[in-house]
């Protein structure tokens, strides 16, 4: 076996927005970043279209910014969270206007600022139109590539957290892009930060790189990480429904901009669903599209006498897809369906990105820092990403830091056996995964449909006989969203059951889960015994 080994202070597993600013935060500690694809490709970050809310205009403020964020997120968001983020967000703006990021203004120097559901104010901050994450992964790659204290390994998966009784030694993984055996790479470190992004690549339909399937999830879990809210899948009202694989986004700022939503018959159905109508928060948008396609309709937004002749300078990322997919936005209606967006839950973490395990730190998608509750408001994703990176850049550097033993890591070496990596075999059972998960887990549920998806699970489990990394990762990953999904015996935000149709106090808690609980539970639901709910549910 042939190994490369890095000795960083620190590792960070992910380059999108929130890795990359935990990296240029460190400074001038040694740093490793590591990605699967190259730099900026393939990550969700460069894939976000509106922007970053921030409460900058003169007519708004922090405060109708943090009420909006509460009222989203259906009385579970950590208002201490909220606040933190909310106040950072005119920083956040000015930093990365100070690494030459340009962001949308007016003639008269003020910030364009889009408008999205559930806001109160328009407070999106974009850059060129729709091209907002490429425009601001492009700011931080620039900085990246002019600092010397940090090493970028590209096309490098990682398979496993090197840890033992509770202290970290860093991760081990493989080269991906050449079909050399046992071509491992080695990273020894006290500090491991996951900024893997989210888990849309387990569902049919997800605005995500199918390369975002929940890995740093399954990488936390098998050391030990406690996980939260694992059933908050938020689904995005409008992905394009143009037939691709992933699913394009047609941003909110679409209907902020006044475009409609329509049926074949042309009927508005928001109209008189809420006050809001297009701009309602997005779990109502997207239930009402669920409805509307489950009632044999078809649904499309409607630009055409709505945004006005300039289409293509507003929003040019979704009208390249237009123009792909052979339709004008100006003349045509666009046929969209609702799909897996954005992972609320994941990995717990504090206030600092500090996990349950010593050393093992989250930030982005991947962290469940409570912020987003039930429901997260459009654009507080990119901020919570670019805020948490620098908190926890600030936390690891006031830590110790410890040289690992090569002794340490030559033992998890020669104990390491390569995941097998079948891809070929694996595809079609992960074809079956997306779409049970799809179907079963999607924007609605319910007991039978939750406990089929499990029994299929176990199913594509017991067939695929580990074939491959990546699907073991997804079916751990899937059997912790069920588990959530079952637990939680009631709808609120985005985790919609029609056989519990209403909120119910006794949930206004957060589902704690870990690789221990999970057998228990697995096990309780296939007996079709009650599930400790009361005993699962931190407090
Ligand atoms: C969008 O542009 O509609 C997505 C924004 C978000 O998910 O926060």
């Amino acid at each position: 076996m042939t190994e490369k080994i890095y000795t960083p202070d620190v590792v960070i597993v992910g380059g999108g927005v929130a890795g990359l600013t935990v990296a240029l935060n460190l400074a001038p500690r040694k740093v490793c970043v590591i990605t699967k694809s190259s730099l900026g490709v393939n990550t969700s970050s460069s894939w976000s279209q509106a922007g970053i809310a921030a409460s900058i205009d003169k007519d708004d403020s922090n405060q109708q910014h943090l009420d909006d964020t509460l009222k989203t997120a259906k009385g579970l968001a950590d208002e201490a969270v909220v606040k933190k983020i909310v106040s950072e967000s005119a920083n956040v703006i000015k930093d990365l206007e100070n690494i030459g990021v340009k962001f949308d203004k007016n003639p008269d120097g003020s910030f364009n600022l889009g408008l999205e559901g559930a806001h109160s104010h328009k407070r999106i901050v974009g850059s060129k139109g729709d091209s907002s994450g490429i425009e601001i992964m492009r700011g931080l790659i620039n900085e990246v590539e002019k600092s010397e204290h940090i090493t970028v390994l590209e096309n490098v998966s990682i398979d496993s957290i090197m840890h033992e009784e509770n202290t970290i030694y860093g991760v081990i993984g493989r080269f991906t892009d050449n079909n050399i055996p046992n071509n491992h790479v080695v990273i020894q470190s006290s500090h491991i930060v996951l900024a893997t992004g989210g888990l849309g690549g387990i569902f049919a339909n997800t605005t995500n790189p199918r390369s975002s399937y929940g890995e740093g999830i399954a990488l936390a879990a098998q050391v030990g990480a406690t996980l939260s809210d694992m059933e908050f899948v938020q689904f995005h009202p409008t992905g394009l429904d143009f037939g691709l694989d992933p699913t394009p986004l047609a941003t909110e700022a679409i209907r902020g901009a006044g475009a409609h939503l329509v049926n074949q018959n042309n009927e508005r159905f928001m109209l008189g669903v809420h006050p809001e109508v297009e701009l309602a928060p997005r779990d109502i948008i997207a239930q009402n599209i669920f409805q509307q396609l489950d009632q044999g309709n078809s649904v499309f937004l409607d630009c055409r006498n709505t945004i006005g002749g300039n289409f293509e300078t507003r929003f040019p990322q979704v009208h390249s897809y237009c123009v792909r997919a052979e339709i004008n936005p100006e003349k045509d209606l666009m046929p969209i369906i609702p799909v897996a967006h954005y992972h609320i839950g994941g990995v717990k973490t504090d206030l600092t990105g500090r996990t349950s395990v010593e050393g093992l730190w989250c930030c982005g998608e991947v962290a469940a820092t409570g912020v987003h509750g039930a429901n997260r408001l459009a654009s507080n994703s990119l901020l919570e990403a670019l805020v948490f990176g620098k908190i926890v850049a600030q936390e690891i550097n006031k830590q110790p830091f410890k040289q690992q033993s090569d002794v340490v890591s030559s033992s998890f070496i020669k104990t390491y056996k390569e995941k097998t990596r079948s891809k070929i075999r694996a595809r079609k059972f992960i074809w079956q995964l997306r779409s049970t998960m799809m179907r079963n887990l999607g924007i609605v549920r319910n007991q039978t449909s939750i406990f089929k998806g499990l029994t299929e699970i176990i199913r594509i489990e017991r067939e695929s006989r580990g074939l491959s990394a990546k699907l073991n990762d997804m079916i751990l990953v899937s059997k912790f969203i069920i588990v959530g999904a079952m637990k939680r015996a009631e709808s609120r935000g985005c985790h919609l059951r029609f056989d519990y149709p209403n909120e119910d106090s006794n949930f206004l808690k957060h589902i704690d889960q870990s690789q221990e609980t999970l057998e228990r539970d697995l096990e309780l639901i296939l007996s079709e015994k009650e599930l400790p709910i009361e005993k699962s549910i931190a407090n």
